[in-house]
Parts: structure tokens; sequence; C-alpha cells
């Protein structure tokens, strides 16, 4: 039995292709393009085992995917590839057109092609599981219930209109084709091996480096966060029980604005990394001006997967944040390996040359 998986490099896929190694002999098939996103390095402890095979290539490479869905026979293709970064598809939208939108089409029909000749019990069994985000469906007033499944898209950003394009896509070729689809809607993710151009990494990482902290607007916007292991283990349920055709949304009930977030993160490494000087990383706080457009809050009602699948978070935001934080502290050879000319342009471009 074998999983392709694609996106498998970055910061969510590669900590599903670990937690899966750890679990289970089946083989992961891991199709990457090795974005600035994708590192290999996070996947180092699974060299030499031959039930994890990387490619570099691109889901919109038809003839890639089309060959390594005929010579590897998946009983099912999880999609997490994508570009994700809000701030970088304000910049320049076309890489999340072309990956997200584009991609994922491509990747579709050569799903469909392959699926289309399996034999009937086959057919039955295969799922194609698209990783998608809370972030189509807009953002929400400070007493809106909670996004269910059934809330209307109202994507606000390039990248939420290129990922909301593509939950179309997979939507329509279940109800078109019948394609056995499966498309989850998840929180804001936290964990080992997140790029430090997001929020909690970014913060760990310029915080000890003596940088400022740099937060949006004035810091009350609201995300729910969900330790990365606990997206994981909610895939990996769908993908076992979930009902094609079906969405499912996925977050942790732990909804905070940014700052609190800020001030957890200095917190914890007032705690684990006193500065030399004894003065609290707080003091590093740097408000800076507004992300375009901005979403001021999401929330996730994740009441269907856990009535139907029988899915809920191991982890608390405390114990999650605390485990996150000492990872970081622990793997300073990861940072400084990430930490490239290619991610210092992406800081200078961001945010001058304040952080
Ligand atoms: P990431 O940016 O860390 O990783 C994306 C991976 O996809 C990288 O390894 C990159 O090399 C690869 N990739 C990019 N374009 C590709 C292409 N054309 N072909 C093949 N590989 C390609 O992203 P992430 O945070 O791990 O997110 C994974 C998925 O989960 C995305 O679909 C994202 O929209 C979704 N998601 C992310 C979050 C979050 O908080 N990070 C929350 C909900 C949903
Ligand atoms: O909601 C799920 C989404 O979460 C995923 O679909 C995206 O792939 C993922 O990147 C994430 O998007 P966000 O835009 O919410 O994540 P980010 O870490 O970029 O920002 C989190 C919040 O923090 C957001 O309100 C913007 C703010 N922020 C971010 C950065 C990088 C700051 O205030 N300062 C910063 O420097």
């Amino acid at each position: 039995m074998t999983l392709l998986v694609t996106g498998g490099a970055g910061f969510i896929g590669s900590n599903f292709v670990l937690e899966w190694a750890a679990q289970s002999d089946e083989t992961i098939i891991n199709l990457d393009k090795l974005t600035y996103a994708g590192n290999l390095e996070n996947l180092s402890s699974l060299q030499g085992q031959s039930k994890h095979v990387f490619i570099q290539g691109d889901i919109g490479d038809a003839a890639c995917v089309s060959a390594l869905l005929a010579q590897y026979r998946p009983r099912a293709v999880l999609n997490f590839a994508a570009e994700s970064h809000v701030d970088r598809s304000i910049h320049g939208p076309g890489e999340f057109i072309q990956t997200n939108i584009q991609g994922t089409f491509q990747l579709l029909e050569c799903v469909r092609a392959y699926w289309g000749a399996l034999d009937s019990d086959a057919q039955a069994a295969f799922r194609l599981l698209h990783v998608s985000t809370d972030e189509v469906y807009g953002s929400l007033g400070k007493t809106d219930p909670a996004f269910t499944e059934n809330h209307r898209y109202e994507p606000n950003s390039p990248y939420s209109a290129s990922k909301a394009a593509s939950d179309h896509l997979v939507r329509a070729y279940h109800h078109t084709y019948g394609l056995p689809v499966l498309t989850t809607n998840c929180s804001n993710n936290y964990g080992p091996y997140h790029f430090p151009e997001k929020l909690i990494p970014l913060m760990i990482v310029n915080a000890q480096a003596g940088k400022a902290l740099p937060v949006y607007g004035d810091g009350q916007q609201i995300r729910d966060w969900l330790y990365v292991l606990d997206h994981c283990s909610a895939i990996r349920r769908v993908l076992e029980a979930g009902r094609p055709g079906e969405t499912y949304n996925i977050g942790g009930w732990n909804e905070k604005p940014n700052l609190e977030i800020v001030h957890t993160v200095c917190s914890l490494l007032d705690e684990l990394k006193p500065r030399a000087d004894g003065k609290p990383y707080q003091e590093q706080i740097s408000y800076v001006t507004d992300r375009p457009g901005h979403d001021r809050r999401y929330a996730i009602d994740a009441s269907k997967i856990e009535r139907e699948l029988g899915w809920k978070p191991a982890e608390t935001f405390a114990s999650g944040i605390r485990k996150t934080v000492c990872w970081y502290l622990d793997h300073p050879q990861w940072v400084a390996n990430v930490q490239s000319g290619a991610y210092r342009d992406w800081l200078n471009q961001q945010y001058g040359s304040t952080p």
C-alpha cells in the first residue's frame, strides 16, 4: 500500500510524513518542488528508509504526476503542496495562482485519469485528500459564530482566493466525475519545522537574535491556533473515515489575539532563555504597518469532525506552545540553515531593515 503526498517537505507536510513513517509501514511517495519553503532537512531522519521515496517535482507537471501514479499505484493522494504565505501573496500573487489553482487542476486531471482506470474495488477505496485553510471563509466580526463547513466562501487575499479556487475545483471533480475527494479546512498551525516567516517562529527567532518583534497594526487580530501534530492526526482520521465529497473543518477551539501570542512567546523565552541583560523580551515588540486587507478574526467550529469522526486535539495551546519554543531552542542549526540569503531578502522586502 502506498500514499502519494505532495508538499511533504514543507511545514505541515513534513510533520505529517514523519508521523506517518513512525506509525505505519505503508510507503510514502513525497512529491515536492522544493520552493523556498520546502526543506529536505526536515526529513533527514528518514534517510535510507525505503518506505519514504522523495521526488523533486511540481504538482503542475502532468507528465511527472502521471508517471508517479502509474509507477507507484497509490491508494490515496494527499495534497499539501501550495504557496502558503499571505504576505508573499500580497507582494506577488502569480506563484499562488500557478501552484494553488493551476497546479491543483493538473493534479486533479492526472488523478482523475488514474482513478478512472482502476478496478471497481480500488476505485471505491481510493481517496484524494485536499488540505485547505479556514482563510477561504473570510473574516469574522467579534461576536460572529465560528466558521462551519456551510459558511460561505469569502476569501480576501490572493492566497485565500487561490486556495478557495482549488477547493472549488476539488469539489467539482467529485460532483462531476465522482472522484472520491475529501477536503479539510484548518486553522493556523504552529510547531516544529515552521518556516520563520510566519508569526510564531518569526517571534521566537527574532527575540533570540535581539531583533524587533514586528506586530501588524494593533495586534488585536484573532486567529485559532492548532498544534501541527493535531492537524496531522485529524488528516489521518479524515483519510481513514471521512465521507467522500465532504469537507471537514479542523481547529483547536483556541482563539487568541496576535499580541497575546507574542506575549506568550516572550514569557516562555524569559523563563527558558532569559535575555543577558535580564530585561523582558516584550521590550522588543514593535508595532509596524498593518497587512493590506488584513482579516480581523478567524474561528473554526470543529464540531463536525469531532462528532462524526471522533477527532479531538491532544495538545492545549499552553502545552503546544511550550513544546514549540523548546523545539526552536533545541534546534539552532535548523534555524541557522533556513536563514539563507533568500530568507534575508524576504525580511528586507517585508520589513525593511528594521527587524
Ligand atoms: P509550506 O509553505 O510550509 O510548505 C509548502 C510545501 O509545498 C513546500 O515544501 C513547497 O516546496 C511545496 N510546493 C510548493 N509549490 C509546489 C508545487 N508546485 N509542486 C510541489 N510542491 C510544491 O506550507 P504549510 O504551512 O506546510 O501548508 C501546507 C498546506 O496546508 C497548504 O496547502 C496550506 O494552504 C495548508 N494550510 C496551512 C496552514 C498553516 O497554518 N500553515 C493552515 C491551514 C492549511
Ligand atoms: O488560518 C490558516 C492560515 O494560517 C494558513 O492557511 C496559512 O497558510 C498560514 O500562513 C496562516 O496564515 P496567517 O496569515 O494567519 O499566518 P501568519 O503567521 O502569516 O500571521 C498570523 C497573524 O500574525 C496574522 O494576523 C498576521 C500577524 N503577523 C504576522 C507576521 C508574519 C504579524 O503581526 N507580524 C508578522 O510579522
